[in-house]
């Protein structure tokens, strides 16, 4: 008998043929009782689960954090204690395009990564860039409608991009950033990472502070021409997911330090902006960098859908001593994550390998649902309280965030703070960051990202948009899309200063 073990039905019965239907003689019909056959169909025609609405197509990788600094005056988080050193997995992705979508589209970049912490999984589920298009989690779905595509023809339309972009100013700094280097990587190694939200630290003494992460990579910021972008998008469509993947095989682990800025609790009243507003960053003149540890990846998925595809990562994922902020957006995603997970994936998402934590344990009161396996013992109590020694919640051990807020309810854009306007971030990142041959660069591309636009008033919008970001900048467009002309491009790309 041979050494290799039988093929079998999902219930573990030996079947008699991997290349054979049953029929009724060698070219006569199939038998419908033949279970090998149907199962082998069936299940083939629910491989697919439903690709993630935003950010479908990625790659990702285990790894460890460890952190190197000391940071427990802000924080009582386990993971970010001195010495810590916590299992990672992090995925990395395009927003806008589908599973199949070439990885060099010009687009905004996922950076997402899940600690297995000694207290659950926490999870920093951002960019590789610090601002957001929006700044109310009410509009996220017409951003992104507008940034996917036409229901008719199934195509992708400037037009829609910005009616949209244009009829929501704040979405000029993210877009700056889009427009400029940062929406074409040379590689996801070579890209920072963003938490984009402030978030609350709690020390042990129960002092808050309000935080933002900064991952920095250590193999440091490329980018690439939109000329080269364009054919490896038609040569390698998963460039970026290789890269990564070929550089954890080969041994060469791509790491990033993380950084926080941290702002005391009491400064984000009368901060000159608003330090919950997404489409704003804090400057490092107020609030430096503090670097905490570093991100490494060194352990490629084994399987890609087990282990990436239902990866589930989520801004409610937070840990005691780490929680979210009065940021409208934070709050919307903290809802949307594990309920696009629950239809993604299923009910039970929560209980596969990959989201399950790994360094702590769950007592939780939940059950039953699709695919359920996991369960107590017949005896534990079903129901909290109980009197049967089952788990009992526990404020202290939660060590949840808090803020103050006596304001009615109401839904408002009320700008409170001196600094709360839609351009002024964007401008200074377009005339202070960007150097000369940036800035070359980027009329390029707002040139031939607006001259795609067919309607009138859409187009002149658009350049009145950049002309609030930079009144020369706006100048510039108008005068390249009168003469009908592109601007030349200049080849080198050199890395970004944020
Ligand atoms: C209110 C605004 C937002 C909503 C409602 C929203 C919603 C979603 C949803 C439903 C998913 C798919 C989740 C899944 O199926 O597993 C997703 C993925 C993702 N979102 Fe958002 N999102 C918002 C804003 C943001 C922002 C501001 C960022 C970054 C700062 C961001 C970064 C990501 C990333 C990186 C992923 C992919 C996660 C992964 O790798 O699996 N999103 N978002």
């Amino acid at each position: 008998m041979s050494e290799t073990p039988p093929t079998t039905t999902q219930t573990g019965t030996p079947v008699g043929s991997d290349a054979h239907s049953l029929t009724a003689g060698a070219d006569g019909v199939a038998a419908l009782h033949d279970r090998y056959l149907v199962e082998k169909l069936a299940q083939f025609n629910r491989e697919r689960i439903p690709e993630r609405i935003v950010h479908a197509k990625g790659g990702g990788a285990f790894g460890r954090f460890e952190v190197t600094e000391d940071v427990s005056r802000y924080t009582r988080a386990a993971v970010f204690q001195p010495g810590a050193v916590t299992e990672t997995l992090s995925r990395f992705s395009s927003v806008a395009g589908e599973q199949g979508s070439p990885d060099t589209w010009r687009d905004v970049r996922g950076f997402s990564v899940k600690f297995y912490t000694t207290e659950g999984n926490y999870d920093i589920v951002g960019n590789n860039t610090p601002v957001f298009f929006i700044r109310d989690g009410i509009k996220f779905p017409d951003f992104i409608h507008s940034q996917k595509r036409l229901p008719g023809s199934g195509l992708r339309d400037a037009d829609m991009q910005w009616d949209f972009w244009t009829l929501s100013p704040e979405s000029a700094h993210q877009v700056t950033y889009l427009m400029g280097d940062r929406g074409l990587p040379r590689s996801w190694r070579e890209m920072p990472g963003y938490g984009s939200h402030t978030y609350q630290w709690t020390n042990l003494d129960g002092e808050r502070f309000w935080v933002k992460y900064h991952f920095r990579s250590n193999q440091g910021n490329a980018e690439m021409p939109g000329t080269e972008a364009e054919l490896i998008a038609g040569a390698d469509a998963d460039h970026y997911r290789r890269d990564l993947y070929e550089a954890i095989e080969r041994g060469d682990f791509p790491s990033w330090d993380l950084h926080v800025q941290v702002m005391p609790y009491d400064d984000a009243h009368g901060y000159r902006f608003n330090p919950f507003d997404l489409t704003k960053v804090w400057p490092h003149a107020d609030y430096p960098l503090i670097k905490v540890g570093t991100l490494t990846l060194d352990r490629n998925p084994e399987n890609f859908f087990a282990q990436i595809e239902q990866a589930a990562f989520s801004p409610a994922n937070t840990v005691p001593g780490i929680d979210i902020s009065p940021d409208k957006m934070l709050m919307a995603r903290v809802f949307s994550y594990p309920d696009a997970q629950r239809y993604r994936v299923g009910t039970n998402y929560a209980e596969l390998p990959v989201n399950a934590p790994h360094a702590a344990p769950v007592h939780s009161y939940t059950q039953d649902g699709a695919g359920r396996h996991g369960f107590k013992p017949a005896s534990a109590p079903v129901y909290a309280p109980n009197s049967f020694g089952g788990p009992v919640a526990s404020p202290a051990a939660a060590g949840a965030g808090s803020w103050e807020s006596d304001g009615a309810l109401v839904r408002s854009a009320a700008t409170l703070h001196a600094e709360d306007d839609d351009f002024g971030q964007a401008g200074a990142l377009y005339r202070e960051v960007f150097d000369e041959s940036q800035k070359a660069r980027f009329l390029a591309t707002i040139s031939g990202a607006v001259g795609g636009v067919q309607d009138a008033g859409i187009r002149e919008r658009a350049i009145q948009y950049w002309a609030n970001v930079d009144a020369t900048l706006g100048a510039q467009l108008r005068a390249v899309l009168d003469a009908g002309a592109e601007p030349a491009v200049a080849a080198v790309q050199p890395g970004l200063a944020e």
